[in-house]
């Protein structure tokens, strides 16, 4: 019985991912994805039937703010259809001075422009006939302002930009600004992807219902707006005639060819036109601030067959201090669009040659606006939000950039403000946090103060925060530490820590128990004093090092600068003649080798066999030694002497992730630590795909590529080593097998292309490796079978249980699996195409993380789920040290 309900729920929840998803898929954009629509204050997500959009709740996109209703007798029916249903409800913000909706659109390439439409409606939601007045952003840039009278049914308001986003930031942000005047609300925010060779101006542009408008011209007002699905791009057309000059309606079933606007034939099957050859249309838009500029988009589709022989020619003239006039000559049914800045009007008429009045279809008018501030650094950025996130911190001003603009900086943190825009100081006092002091503290790269005091932080205190070069002041006075002051802290010059009222925090091991109340006085002066020891130290060693070399003397041992050759000899010395070997790699045999200052590394030994395919290793090996990411493994430098080439890494204490995840393991890898595992490897992934000028195709990823470290951190090891080092004979074969059964991309390898989703495939299969405990391939020659046919009709039936590694006893969240499976099938899809970027992949994979530190936090195991990101936790011991 039980078995058969558990059955029963996960297929449940199967069908529901499923529908959902392709409901939301195939409704949701009508196939044009990339759509995201919120109906702010909604109760739940629906579907548009007018539009056939899907529309979401707020949930997910902010956390601040209230929701609500209009007053029951509002009606827009002068305005209403298609965006009715969107107006009625509101989120509005009574707290706060800066409330921002964050969006995450999916993004392909490197740039990509987005046109963004808040929609506002009062309709005295507060039942107080109040009037409003507050800004918009976008970003950390002022966008506009929205006013509104007191009066309950004030018009609905739709302001619209155009922006250009950069594939290296992840989210859009707009956000509502209180000016003192009323409480900012908002009822629709959408957000629709651009064909990037549309709208050629300066950007960004907007649209704010005042001098800027799109109209669809001689429709009337029937039908108010024409959007989506008439629209690809979803622009709202606002049906308008003028009437002073005739309307001109096509009786042609034909539709207008496809231009590059993708105007809907329903805004150009409507034009204006004058009775006779008189102008059509003369402006002398006197437009309210001169110091901007604007753009006017004009569109003109013939669908009036003209007698043969004759054209109609259209002449239009800019006034811009001197008079531009450009002509068209309009063809049947193909759509034109005549794009020019405007200052001071313009007017449409006919030729003197034309035969035929002139016309007009749709027009639109956008201006443009600066965007003078630039954003935190984004590595700043992505750190706090970790922390906020890692911690919970609810603080209603942790909205929006941490910096910018600077009257609405966070709570708790000061920035610098040249050159790049960095946090400099953090106080976390008193803030309820608990768990331990997590890495994403060391990626705070310029912080000088850090204030933690006075909260429920455990562990220790953490060695990396001596990576950061400006620190001065750490305050943890108040907390639950444990353990002793790592020797890097207390020996960082000018460093000032604070750590009193700690039960258990020592700052030298054995040496000041009974003071538990010591202030460590790294004081000025004895840190001075290091200073000047090293200086003469280095001035010492430098001069030895040149004797040293000199005389390839074996006494002394190096203090090696990093990324460097390194000798022959020094190989010997730092592997001790490769005493201890640790692995054997696809390109050699791997040695454990000691650096002067303790640090030990992996000494890769290119096998001599293949040494005269090693093309151009050195500079090859000094491009590798630039590649820094923290999931990445670091190479140190290499030895390319005579026939001597080897590859010294950063060592990973914890071995590859296949020993992990093997049977011979005893200790067996809890399911967060698996998904913690992936994130870390996405993120890696990610680097060489996206963040590298050329990406880097791994080529060879499979578990035992990926290495674990004393700190839990999983890092890629390998990359860029099957392009470096292919043999030279065959480097003009691609279709040359790299790669290992199991992992390798099929298609890749029917094909020989090689393409990042090839990777993506090879990550799928490790996902699936995470999830089922198996490897992709199992058994050999006869009775090999693969993983993924035992899997696809689990999967189908919903049996999760029956896909999960048994050795974990149950111990994990079934949402968060479900998505990592479903993360890895699309992965895995056979067409490269279909399988998403890393980046997504990445997303995903962090929602699952998400789930299972939500799920610990609810059962008060937090602090065993984030322990391991410190590392210096005894639950590692428990972990195979490999
Ligand atoms: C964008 O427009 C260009 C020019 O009309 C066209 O070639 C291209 O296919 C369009 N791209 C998309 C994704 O529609
Ligand atoms: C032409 O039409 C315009 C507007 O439709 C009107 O103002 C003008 O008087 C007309 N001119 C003639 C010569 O009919
Ligand atoms: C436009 O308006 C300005 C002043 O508002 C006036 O001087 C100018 O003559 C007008 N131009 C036309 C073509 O009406
Ligand atoms: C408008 O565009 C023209 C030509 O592209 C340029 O010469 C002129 O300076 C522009 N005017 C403004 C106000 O930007
Ligand atoms: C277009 O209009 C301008 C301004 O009215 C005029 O100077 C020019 O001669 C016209 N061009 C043609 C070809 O009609
Ligand atoms: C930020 O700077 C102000 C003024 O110098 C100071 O009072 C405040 O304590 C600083 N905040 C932090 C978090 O360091
Ligand atoms: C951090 O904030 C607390 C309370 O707001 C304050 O008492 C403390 O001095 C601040 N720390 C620093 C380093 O400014």
């Amino acid at each position: 019985m039980k078995s058969a309900s558990l059955c029963m729920l996960s297929l449940y929840v199967l069908v529901m991912s499923i529908s959902d998803r392709d409901s939301a898929q195939v409704v949701a954009d009508g196939g044009n994805s990339g759509f995201i629509s919120i109906d702010c204050g909604a109760s739940t997500d629906y579907m548009d039937e007018a539009t056939g959009i899907w529309y979401q709740t707020d949930k997910g996109f902010i956390e601040s703010g209230t929701n609500h209703r209009l007053a029951p007798y509002i009606d827009f029916y002068s305005q209403a259809s298609t965006i009715n249903r969107q107006v009625m409800t509101l989120r509005s913000f009574a707290e706060g001075e800066r409330n921002c909706y964050t969006l995450k659109p999916k993004q392909e390439k490197q740039k990509q422009k987005y046109m963004i439409r808040a929609i506002f409606a009062y309709g005295n939601y507060d039942l107080k006939y109040q009037a409003a007045v507050f800004d918009l952003h976008l970003g950390v840039n002022y966008w506009t302002t929205f006013r509104k009278s007191n009066t309950a049914a004030s018009p609905i308001s739709v302001f619209e930009i155009i922006m250009e986003k950069d594939k290296s930031t992840e989210t859009v942000q707009v956000c509502l600004v209180y000016t003192g005047q009323g409480t900012p609300f908002i009822n629709s925010l959408e957000l629709r992807p651009l064909n990037n060779s549309l709208y050629a101006a300066p950007l960004p542009l907007i649209i704010d219902c005042i001098y800027s408008v799109r109209y669809n011209f001689g429709s009337g007002f029937h039908r108010t707006w024409t959007r989506f699905k008439d629209d690809v791009y979803d622009r709202l057309w606002w049906n308008n005639d003028n009437p002073d000059v005739n309307v001109l309606q096509t009786s042609v079933e034909a539709k207008a060819e496809d231009s590059v606007y993708e105007l809907p034939w329903e805004a150009l099957r409507t034009a204006l036109q004058p009775d006779n050859n008189s102008n059509l249309l003369t402006s002398n838009w006197s437009f309210g601030d001169r110091s901007n500029q604007y753009y006017a988009f004009l569109h003109f589709a013939e669908f009036e067959k003209l007698p043969r022989g004759q054209k109609r020619i259209i002449n239009v003239t800019f006034e811009d201090g001197i008079s531009l006039s450009q002509q068209l000559t309009l063809e049947y049914l193909k759509p034109i669009t005549l794009i020019s800045n405007i200052t001071k009007g313009l007017t449409i008429k006919a030729a003197t040659d034309s035969d035929a009045p002139p016309i007009l279809n749709a027009l639109e008018i956008w201006k443009v606006i600066q965007q003078p501030n630039s954003p935190t650094a984004e590595q700043d950025i992505k750190a706090i939000k970790e922390i906020q996130h890692i911690y919970g911190v609810s603080k209603i001003s942790w909205q929006g950039d941490p910096c910018v603009p600077s009257q609405w900086a966070w709570d708790g943190l000061n920035c610098s403000y040249e050159n790049d825009i960095r946090i400099i100081s953090l106080n976390l006092s008193s803030s309820k946090l608990t768990g331990v002091i997590a890495p994403p503290f060391a990626s705070l790269e310029k912080l000088e103060s850090l204030d933690l005091s006075n909260n429920e932080l455990t562990g220790s205190l953490p060695e990396f925060l001596a990576t950061l070069p400006n620190l001065k002041f750490i305050y943890v006075t108040g907390n639950k530490l444990t353990g002793s002051i790592p020797k890097a802290l207390r020996e960082k010059a000018n460093l000032e820590i604070s750590m009193g009222n700690n039960p258990s925090l020592y700052c030298l091991e054995n040496s000041c128990k009974e003071h538990k109340k010591f202030e460590i006085p790294l004081i000025a002066s004895l840190s001075t004093l290091a200073i000047v020891t090293v200086l003469v130290s280095l001035v010492i060693w430098r001069f030895k090092m040149k004797t040293v070399l000199s005389a390839k003397s074996q006494k002394k041992k190096f203090l090696k600068p990093k990324n460097q050759a390194f000798t022959y000899s020094e190989v010997l010395r730092i592997t001790n003649n490769f005493e201890t070997t640790i692995g054997q790699g696809g390109f050699g045999k791997v040695y454990l080798g000691t650096l002067e200052d303790d640090m030990k590394v992996a000494v890769k030994l290119l096998s001599p066999s293949s040494k005269q395919g090693y093309k151009e290793f050195k500079s090859e090996a000094q491009l590798l030694t630039v590649i820094h990411h923290r999931n990445l493994v670091a190479l140190v430098g290499f030895c390319n002497e005579n026939d001597v080439k080897a590859l010294i890494y950063e060592y990973m204490d914890h071995g590859d992730l296949g020993g992990l995840l093997s049977d011979k393991n005893q200790n067996v890898l809890k399911w967060s630590y698996r998904v913690q595992f992936a994130v870390d490897a996405a993120k890696g992934l990610e680097y060489l795909h996206n963040g590298c000028m050329t990406p880097i195709i791994h080529r060879d990823l499979k578990p035992s590529n990926i290495l674990i470290n004393n700190f839990m951190v999983a890092k890629i090891a390998d990359f860029g080593l099957s392009r470096a080092f292919t043999n030279e004979r065959d480097s003009h074969l691609s279709t040359q097998p790299a790669g290992t059964p199991g992992y390798i991309d099929p298609e890749f390898q029917r094909s020989g292309k090689l393409d990042k989703r090839s990777d993506i495939y090879s990550f799928g299969m490790i996902l699936l490796q995470l999830i089922t405990g198996h490897p992709p391939i199992r058994g050999q020659l006869e009775n090999v079978y693969f993983i993924i046919d035992w899997i696809r009709p689990k999967i189908e039936c919903g049996d999760i249980q029956g896909i999960v590694d048994q050795r974990l006893n149950g111990e994990f969240q079934v949402s968060s699996v479900w998505k990592a499976v479903e993360t890895a099938m699309s992965c895995i899809e056979p067409q490269p195409i279909q399988r998403p970027d890393i980046s997504y992949v990445l997303n995903e994979l962090k929602e699952c993380l998400a789930m299972e530190i939500d799920h610990a936090n609810s059962n008060g195991l937090q602090s065993q789920l984030i322990n391991h990101h410190s590392g210096q936790l005894d639950s590692i011991t428990t972990l195979s040290a490999r």
